[in-house]
């Protein structure tokens, strides 16, 4: 099975999808029966291999480098966190071209990828989630929104919209950092969210298709320290000082319950398909809100998807070859 595995991309997550499609490399090198490609695509969307050759896509469900030799593609795992492969434009051109791929369709993850776009979904589906509003401009008016839920909420986080890996992210408790942070955040994305800064705990869930069974794991934890939040340092420099836990410890049964239920609803209304990862909030009072959906969790050595999948008893490697093979019989 020609399974064509494209990293990098143009967003900020270039580096991150990276050292995804080591990982994935790695779990897929024992199947005999996939003949895996890996492409980085550049900023322009240009597609180059380890080799250095360049590549033009998909036409005639082909690949084909500068001489035109071509390559068919059966399969393809777009992994990049962000765009063009999280944001649902590179699974665009896929389903245009009828090749099946890895993840979710277009439309759930252009939705999952705008931190706004999925709040509006989730308070529609009657999901807990942090209290929020969102700006539009840098217009006045707008600007004192936020000014107005600094002051109600004392210390707020300012998210570009369309942005992950903490990239954009910034947590406000003095007003006169307010408009240099959200100025920051729309040079990132059309639309800026703020959010009341909860004191929580972070909880993250694997939810995945496994044999046609939807899957969410026990919740993981990552303790980011206590002097910062969970950065983009924290999440994959060798000096983080982040801790990860692939089981939550103390959480009760009504917690754990509640935090099954809302991931297999919100994966099933949101219609992903094959994987995501679900992350949650839990405050001091007990609390739980459902922070975001990633649609193409990270598995850098320090990721967690992975690991609870594994730990739920499930092998990453056997999951994603039954998914090909399932594809392409
Ligand atoms: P990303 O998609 O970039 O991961 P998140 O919304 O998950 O964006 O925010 C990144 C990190 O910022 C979170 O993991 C958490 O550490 C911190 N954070 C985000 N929103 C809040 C909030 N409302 N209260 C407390 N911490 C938050
Ligand atoms: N966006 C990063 C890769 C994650 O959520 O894991
Ligand atoms: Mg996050």
């Amino acid at each position: 099975i020609n399974t064509l595995l494209i990293c990098g991309g143009g967003g900020s997550e270039h580096q991150v999808s990276l050292r995804t499609a080591d990982f994935i490399e790695d779990q897929l090198a024992k199947a005999d029966d996939i003949a895996l490609k890996r492409v980085e695509m550049d900023s322009s969307g240009c597609l180059t291999d380890k080799q250095g050759r360049v590549y033009h896509i998909f036409y005639d469900r082909k690949i084909r480098d500068e001489n035109d030799n071509a390559w068919d593609v059966d399969y393809v795992i777009p992994a990049i966190h962000g765009y063009p492969g999280e944001t649902g434009d590179l699974q665009s051109q896929l389903e245009m071209f009828g090749i099946p791929y890895f993840g979710s369709a277009p439309e759930a993850s252009k939705t999952c990828f705008n931190k706004i776009k999925t709040k509006m979904w989730l308070s529609a589906l009657g999901i807990d989630n942090t209290p929020y509003l969102f700006l539009h401009s840098l217009e006045e008016k707008e600007l004192e929104k936020a000014h107005a839920a600094l002051e109600k909420w004392e210390a707020i986080f300012v998210k570009a919209s369309n942005q992950g890996s903490s990239v954009g992210c910034f947590k406000v408790t003095r007003k006169e950092e307010l408009a240099a942070a959200i100025e920051k955040a729309f040079t990132l994305s059309p639309y800026v969210l703020i959010e009341k800064a909860l004191v929580a705990r972070e909880l993250e869930v694997a939810v995945y298709t496994f044999e046609e069974e939807l899957i969410a794991t026990l919740p993981g934890e990552v303790r980011a320290p206590s002097d910062t939040f969970y950065t983009y340092k924290e999440k994959y420099a060798a000096a983080s000082r982040a801790e990860t836990f692939i089981e939550a410890e103390g959480l009760n049964e009504e917690q754990l319950a509640w935090i099954h239920e809302v991931s297999v609803r919100a994966f099933k209304a949101l219609k992903l398909k094959d994987l995501s990862r679900i992350d949650f909030f839990l405050t001091e009072q007990g609390e739980l809100y459902l922070n975001e959906v990633n649609t193409f969790p990270g598995m850098t050595p320090k990721s967690m998807f992975p690991k609870m999948m594994e730990n739920h008893g499930h092998n990453f490697a056997e999951y994603l070859t039954g998914l090909i093979r399932t594809a392409v019989p």
